[in-house]
C-alpha cells in the first residue's frame, strides 16, 4: 500500500502525513508539496513505523515520481479561509491547484483511491472528475469529496447536548455537500438515536453547518481547521485502506459522483444533483454502493435538504464549467 499526500507541508498535511506514516497498514508514504517536503519528510523518516518516507518538490519529475505506484493520494493543498471569506472564495486558486494535481495523477497513477480536501469541496471534486474524464480514466468509485470533518463536528456537538461520554459512539449521516447550508445533519437518523430538545436543535444543526466558521474565527488570520481536519482525513483513509485490504461493513459519508457508483443513480434521481454526500459502504474496489437516506429524513431535515439542493447545484456546475470552458 502505497500512500501519498499532496500538500504534504501544509496546515493539514503535516499532521495528516504524520498519522499516516505510523498506520501500520502502509508500507510507503511518499510526500509532495510546492515546499519543505525533503524537510517534513526527513523530520517523519525518524519513527520507527513500517512505511518508508520519502518527500518531493515539483522540480525533477517529483510529481510523477511521488504519484507514481500510488494506492490512494490525499490532496489537503491549496489556500486556507481567513475570516469573513466563504469557501467558494477560495475557489479562483484552488480550481487550478486540483486541476493540475489531478491531471497529475491521471498521468501517472490512474488506479489510485483519490480523497480530495482542498476547498471548496463542492466545486474541486467535480473538476477532478471532469479532468479524470477528459484523461480517460475516472472511476466515480475511487473518487472522494472528504467529508468526515462534518461528521466528526456532528458527534462531538451532539455528544455536548446529550452527554455522551463518547461521541464516536453515536453514528449520524451527515449528507449534502460540504460548505454551510449544504451541510445535513439527520439527527433523525443518529445511531443509537438522540434525543435533542426541539428548543436546541436549530442552533445544534447550524453548529454543525458553520463549524468551520468557529475555527477560522479563532485563529484570527492564521487559517482554517488543520488539526481535527487531518484527524478526519486520516479517518476517512484509514477505513479506505481497510475496505481496499478486505474488512467488510465499513460505512462513511463521502461527496462521491452517484450516477457511477450502485444505489447512486436513485438518489441523485431524490436529489436532482449529481454530486452528493451519503454514508457510503466502502469495499475492496472503493465504493461498493451508495446508501439512500434521503428519504428518510424528517420533515424539518427535508426543509434543510432542499435549501441544500439549491446551493450544490451552483457549486457543481462552477467546477465541471472550469475544466469544460477554462477561463
Ligand atoms: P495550508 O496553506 O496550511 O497548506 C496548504 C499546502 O498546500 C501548503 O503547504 C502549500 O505549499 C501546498 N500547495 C499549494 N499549491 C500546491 C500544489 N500545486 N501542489 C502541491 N502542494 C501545493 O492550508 P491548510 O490549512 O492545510 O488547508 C488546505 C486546504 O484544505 C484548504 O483549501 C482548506 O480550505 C481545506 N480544508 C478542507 C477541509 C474539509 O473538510 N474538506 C477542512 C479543512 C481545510
Ligand atoms: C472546515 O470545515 O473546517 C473546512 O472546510 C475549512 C473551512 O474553510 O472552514
Amino acid at each position: 500500500m502505497k500512500a501519498v499526500v499532496a500538500g504534504a507541508s501544509g496546515g493539514i498535511g503535516q499532521p495528516l502525513s504524520l498519522l499516516l506514516k505510523t498506520c501500520p497498514l502502509i508500507e510507503e508514504l511518499a510526500l509532495f508539496d510546492v515546499v519543505n517536503t525533503p524537510g517534513v519528510a526527513a523530520d517523519l523518516s525518524h519513527i520507527s513505523s513500517p512505511a518508508k518516507i520519502t518527500g518531493y518538490l515539483p522540480a525533477d519529475d517529483g510529481m510523477k515520481k511521488a504519484f507514481s505506484g500510488a494506492d490512494i493520494i490525499v490532496i489537503p493543498a491549496g489556500i486556507p479561509r481567513k475570516p469573513g471569506m466563504t469557501r467558494d472564495d477560495l475557489f479562483k486558486i484552488n480550481a487550478g491547484i486540483v486541476r493540475d494535481l489531478v491531471q497529475g495523477i491521471a498521468e501517472n497513477a490512474p488506479k489510485a483511491y483519490i480523497l480530495i480536501i482542498s476547498n471548496p469541496v463542492n466545486s474541486t471534486v467535480p473538476i477532478a472528475a471532469e479532468v479524470l474524464k477528459n484523461a480517460g480514466v475516472f472511476d466515480p468509485k475511487k473518487l472522494f469529496g472528504v467529508t468526515t470533518l462534518d461528521v466528526v463536528r456532528a458527534e462531538t456537538f451532539v455528544a455536548s447536548i446529550t452527554g455522551a461520554k463518547n461521541p464516536q459512539e453515536t453514528v449520524i449521516p451527515v449528507i449534502g455537500g460540504h460548505s454551510g447550508e449544504t451541510i445535513v445533519p439527520l439527527f433523525s437518523q443518529a445511531k443509537p438515536s438522540v434525543s435533542i430538545p426541539s428548543d436546541k436543535l436549530d442552533a445544534l444543526v447550524k453548529r454543525v453547518q458553520f463549524g468551520g466558521d468557529e475555527v477560522v474565527e479563532a485563529k484570527q488570520g492564521a487559517g482554517s481547521a488543520t488539526l481535527s481536519m487531518a484527524y478526519a482525513g486520516y479517518r476517512f483513509a484509514e477505513k479506505v485502506i481497510k475496505a481496499v485490504k478486505g474488512e467488510t461493513g465499513i460505512v462513511e459519508p463521502s461527496f462521491v459522483y452517484l450516477p457511477g457508483v450502485e444505489g447512486g443513480d436513485e438518489i441523485a434521481k431524490a436529489t436532482g444533483v449529481d454530486f452528493f454526500s451519503v454514508p457510503i459502504e466502502l469495499g475492496t474496489e472503493g465504493v461498493k454502493r451508495a446508501i439512500n437516506v434521503v428519504g428518510d429524513a424528517n420533515d424539518h431535515e427535508k426543509k434543510l435538504l432542499q435549501v441544500c439542493y439549491d446551493g450544490l447545484k451552483g457549486n457543481v456546475s462552477k467546477g465541471i464549467d472550469f475544466i469544460k470552458n477554462p477561463p
